[in-house]
């Protein structure tokens, strides 16, 4: 039986800063961030958004009446997570109309979450052939103001269905993965912010990718050449950069450049929203879908959560694979944004919403929002 992805769905929020502006605002050659960092713009949520109200727009996006019926499950890769107790995908379930006999829950491994959960959902199909599961990753990646790791920073969210069939993505059930102990980034509880070993991050991401090559290729008698493009875990696109040049010299020229070149069509969204934790490698897929994908390509795609989880696996696209997404309302999403000072990002940084706030619906101009906090629960609304 085929399974893999049917449809896949994408929200940024409106807002985004320009990479060059930040730039100069902190004293840096822009070219650091625009060719060392190999970043843009920078997606900036409102107070109002988070990790729940994100998931429930990528998803609201793709979601169809059919599909909520077929949906057995239903799960949510975060790192952003508003509620220690309580699952994102709890949430969800008001917001997006989902019928009750359906498996909820949330999984927490840094940016390895969504893949998780796209493995869980192989499975789960493999076992309830008619049934759909729903995979999201959500994110809000921050740093803080000022820090070397501001300019890596962004927000969005990635919604997948995973049925039997499926129209853009077959799993091909090839899969190599790995966990060490290792402390490169991590984010207390008690801290609204990442902590990272920027440069150790760098390193253990690399030497996961060359490991896990190494594994694929001696498990399955692989080759460079069985794969037509490569894709990779991106939080700032430099760094997928920095594991597809270890191939450079090991590999034939021509092949090389090929990879290279699918890699510049994979990073495209990537360089224009920055960082989705989880969702980065998913979005560098939808990247590469609208921007250069072919049916019957087949793809290595690299996952790697700090702390450390990595997964190397294989997929096939779909001759459908254009039937999968929205792509015209991708686009116009991605070009109807709108740019942001520095100083109004830094304020709108600092805004914190306590017990008690309530969110005036005059002011919101999202479709999924935090409407209020009361005795310390997080309530939203659909406008
Ligand atoms: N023109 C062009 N390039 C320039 C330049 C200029 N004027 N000045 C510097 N550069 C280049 C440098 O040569 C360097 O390139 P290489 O990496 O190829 O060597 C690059 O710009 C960055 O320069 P630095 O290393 O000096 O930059 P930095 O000290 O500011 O650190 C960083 C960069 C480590 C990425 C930092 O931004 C950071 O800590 N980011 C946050 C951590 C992070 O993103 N970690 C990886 C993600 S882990 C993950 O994905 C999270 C998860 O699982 C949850």
């Amino acid at each position: 039986m085929d399974i893999g992805i049917d449809k896949i769905g994408f929200y940024v929020p409106k807002d985004y800063i320009d990479i060059v502006e930040l730039a100069k605002a902190r004293d840096v050659d822009p070219d650091k961030f625009t060719i060392g960092i190999g970043q843009d713009k920078q997606a900036v949520p409102k107070p109002y958004q988070d990790a729940v109200t994100l998931a429930a727009s990528s998803a609201d996006s793709i979601l169809s009446a059919e599909d909520k019926k077929d949906l057995g499950l239903l799960i949510v890769g975060t790192e952003s997570s508003v509620d220690e107790s309580k699952s994102t995908a709890a949430f969800l379930m008001d917001l997006l109309d989902l019928p009750e006999d359906i498996r909820a829950f949330e999984i927490k491994q840094a940016c390895f979450g969504a893949t998780a959960g796209l493995m869980t959902a192989y499975d789960y199909i493999s076992q309830n052939p008619d049934k759909k599961a729903l995979v999201i990753a959500t994110d809000i990646a921050r740093y803080g103001i000022k820090t070397p790791g501001e300019v890596t920073q962004g927000a969005g969210s990635v919604a997948m269905i995973v049925s039997q069939n499926p129209r853009v993505l077959k799993l091909n059930h090839k899969s190599v993965y790995m966990t060490k102990n290792v402390g490169d980034f991590w984010r207390p509880t008690f801290s609204k912010t990442a902590f990272a070993r920027g440069k150790y991050s760098n390193e253990i991401y690399v030497d996961f990718f060359q490991t896990l090559w190494d594994k694929y290729q001696a498990k399955y008698d692989a080759t460079i050449d069985d794969f037509d493009t490569l894709l990779f875990h991106i939080p700032y696109t430099k760094m997928g950069t920095k594991a597809l040049r270890t191939l450079d010299g090991k590999i034939d020229a021509d092949k090389y450049a090929e990879l290279t070149s699918h890699y510049q069509a994979s990073i495209r969204f990537s360089r224009s929203v920055g960082n989705l934790y989880t969702g980065s490698l998913y979005l560098g897929l939808l990247s590469y879908l609208i921007n250069g994908a072919k049916a019957g390509e087949n793809l290595l795609m690299f996952s790697y959560g700090s702390g450390a989880v990595g997964e190397l696996y294989s997929a096939e696209i779909q001759p459908t694979f254009a039937q999968g997404f929205d792509q015209a309302n991708i686009l116009k999403m991605l070009d109807d944004r709108q740019k942001m000072s520095i100083e109004a990002y830094e304020k709108m940084y600092q805004v914190e919403y306590e017990n008690g706030t309530i969110v005036d619906p005059e002011t919101v101009s999202e479709k999924f929002y935090l409407s209020e906090i009361k005795d310390n629960e997080r309530l939203y609304k659909k406008a």
